[in-house]
């Protein structure tokens, strides 16, 4: 799963937002494979104590948790504070963290929408802001964005928020040129997580085909990276959804996601 000679080696200590689960534990396994420390980020300390577990006795690796909850202000504070931290420095950030929505725009309740927008639009910004400036100073470092694939149709704000992600991480990527920050832009299409069951959102009128798994995903993420990559769309079946979301009328985008969005509703 490593690469032989890499261009941008990932080593040093790795934080990983989202770290316990699917996309965010694939990277933290591969990540320690290569020998990576990490840092695991999330909600649920239970969790967190079994997949550190896990990943020292799996791996070997030197492995701290960080419970967060990034819809929280002191969630995304204690997190940024820690990616600040010039004793013990992250050489890669993983910007991960994220849930899915599936939620009527126009609405009364709109504590899903406000919730979605800090967890998937303010932390990410807010911790790249501290991981871009303390890699600047150093010189050096990796911040992986994790983005989607969906984020290039209107598929409500989920959909909306990771466009934001998305054209936030490319700019980032131009700020920081030349200072020896690596900034990826990662955009998965479906992939096999607890992300769909765990917002009660119905996969069944996806078809089988267009799914990945975490791992391959992820493979195909921290190779690219390694390889000098900075946007980065894992498989054949993404990339061709990726052209046709940019190339096809947004009528027809919009059609298609339209009938997705409806099989969600019953
Ligand atoms: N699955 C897909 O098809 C797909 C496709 C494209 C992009 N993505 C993106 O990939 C990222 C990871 O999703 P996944 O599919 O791997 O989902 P997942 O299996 O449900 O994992 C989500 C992770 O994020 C953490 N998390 C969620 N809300 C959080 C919060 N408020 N504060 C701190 N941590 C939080 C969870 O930890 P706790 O349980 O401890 O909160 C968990 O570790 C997300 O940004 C998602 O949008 C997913």
């Amino acid at each position: 799963m490593t690469s032989s000679n890499p261009k941008h080696p990932l080593s040093g200590r790795a934080l990983i937002t989202g770290g316990t689960s699917g996309i965010g534990l694939a990277f933290a396994r591969g990540l320690a494979v290569r020998g990576c420390g990490l840092v695991l980020v999330g909600r649920n300390e239970e969790r967190l104590a079994r997949t550190a577990r896990e990943l020292k006795l799996n791996y070997g690796a030197d492995v701290e948790t960080l419970g967060a909850d990034l819809a929280r202000k002191e969630g995304v504070e204690a997190v940024a504070a820690r990616l600040a931290s010039a004793d013990s420095p992250i050489s890669v950030f993983v910007n991960n963290a994220g849930h899915g929505l599936h939620h009527k725009l126009a609405t009364t309740d709109i504590g899903p929408l406000t919730n979605a927008i800090d967890v998937m639009g303010t932390a990410p910004v807010v911790l790249g802001a501290a991981a871009g400036a303390a890699m600047k100073e150093r010189g050096e470092g990796t911040i992986v964005t994790t983005a989607s694939v969906s984020g290039l149709v209107p598929m409500g704000l989920y959909s909306a928020l990771k466009s934001l992600v998305r054209t936030w991480s490319l700019s980032l990527g131009f700020e920081l040129q030349g200072t020896g920050v690596h900034v990826v832009t990662f955009m998965p299409g479906w992939v096999h997580t607890e992300l769909h069951e765990r917002s009660g959102i119905t996969t069944s009128n996806i078809p089988g085909f267009l799914w990945i798994s975490a791992e391959r995903a992820v493979r195909e993420c921290l190779e690219g990276a390694e390889a000098g990559k900075t946007y980065i769309v894992p498989s054949k079946r993404f990339k061709v959804m990726a052209a046709l979301a940019q190339h096809v009328p947004v009528s027809v985008v919009g059609a298609v996601t339209a009938r997705i969005n409806k099989g969600r509703d019953t």
